[in-house]
């Protein structure tokens, strides 16, 4: 549970539901039961009230007393009184309709990724050292590709070997789920890309540069989704055939970025490449097949797809390790089967 929306008084929250459930798992709950329970367990809590009477004011101060997340405001219609109230209760910011989706959501994902880089101060040093270098080297790289400039290639690389460092110490499963509250889907999904790869390659015994070159990979691998739109990497509903071409791109715009400038090895550009290549050669964006795609690329794959289905989304049902792995046996002609025996050895171990 992310947000709960806590509705006082019988005005509909059907509005803030619907952007709220969009990106986030979120509950309706009343003041009355916040009270009855002495609590609301969310981290984020959005109080929706119009303060109008003395008595919601009243209600509203001990419902923030008693409640420990992050709180926002949102009422039900814009007011003067309502927002001199509001200050009086400590908040500067509210939302009031019309309420900008994108802004609450963006708000929201900041108050949940606060909260979960907060609680990494209290994994292994190792890990806590990897996951916060890493997310500021993968903001970074982002924000670079964007402007169009050179990625920082020492960041990169000391990212790189802190995950290597951490996930030769540290457990798989601690990895993933250091990560999995962390709302920057892409920056969630390429750290699950380079656990995968890395942990696996400690447990298969790869000397030091190859993991290097796996945790590198999978760190910058989707870079090329920095060009792409948020509201269509981020969009819950089927995407329509434009949108789908667009993000088909992401692999050769990695390649193009990967390049400029930089001095990456070919194996770490082409796991950035051809990730989404598939063997008998129905794959993009170049249908590529057999051996023209490299082993990195091959393992690339299988920590792609195996991290793509155990990830937590809001529109659909969380699959298990063992069924993401049951799932991607059936993949023959897709993934390498000899390497995917391999890693779903060590998964099913880990996980
Ligand atoms: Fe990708
Ligand atoms: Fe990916």
């Amino acid at each position: 549970m992310d947000v709960a929306i806590i509705r006082d008084g019988e005005f509909s929250v059907a509005g803030v539901v619907s952007i709220v459930s969009q990106r986030f798992r979120g509950r309706v709950e009343t003041l009355d039961a916040v009270f009855e329970r002495g609590s609301s367990d969310a981290p984020i809590q959005i109080f929706c009230s119009s303060l109008l009477s003395n008595q919601q004011v009243r209600r509203v101060r001990k419902a923030l007393e008693i409640c420990g997340g992050e709180k926002l405001f949102v009422f039900p219609k814009r007011n003067a009184k309502s927002i001199s109230r509001l200050k009086d209760l400590g908040f500067k910011d509210f939302f009031a309709p019309p309420v900008n989706g994108n802004a609450l959501r963006s708000v929201i994902t900041k108050c949940l990724n606060r909260r979960t880089e907060q609680s990494w101060a209290d994994l292994d040093p190792a890990t806590h050292t990897a996951l916060k270098k890493s997310l500021a080297t993968f903001e970074t790289c982002f924000a670079r590709a964007r402007r169009g400039e050179p990625l920082p290639m020492e960041d990169i690389q000391l990212s790189a070997k802190y995950i290597r460092h951490a996930t030769r110490l540290g457990s798989f499963n601690a990895w993933i789920d250091a990560l999995a509250e962390h709302h920057n889907y892409s920056f969630r999904h390429c750290m699950f890309v380079a656990g995968s790869l890395t942990h696996f390659a400690h447990a298969i015994g790869l000397p030091g540069p190859d993991i290097q070159q796996l945790a590198t990979g999978g760190l910058v691998h989707d870079i090329g989704k920095s060009a792409i739109p948020l509201r269509i990497l981020d969009k819950t509903g089927k995407l329509s055939g434009a949108e789908w071409q667009l993000i088909r791109k992401h692999p050769t715009l990695s390649g193009q970025i990967l390049r400029r400038g930089n001095a990456l090895d070919a194996g770490t550009i082409s796991a950035a490449l051809d990730h989404h290549e598939k063997l008998d050669g129905t794959g993009y964006p170049n249908g590529l097949s057999g051996a023209e795609i490299s082993d990195c690329a091959r393992l690339t794959a299988i920590a792609d797809v195996y991290s793509a289905l155990i990830d937590i989304r809001p529109y659909r049902a969380t699959m298990s390790s063992r069924q993401a792995l049951d799932l991607m046996a059936t993949f023959e002609g897709h993934l390498d089967m000899r390497l995917f025996d391999a890693f779903r050895d060590f998964a099913s171990e880990a996980r």
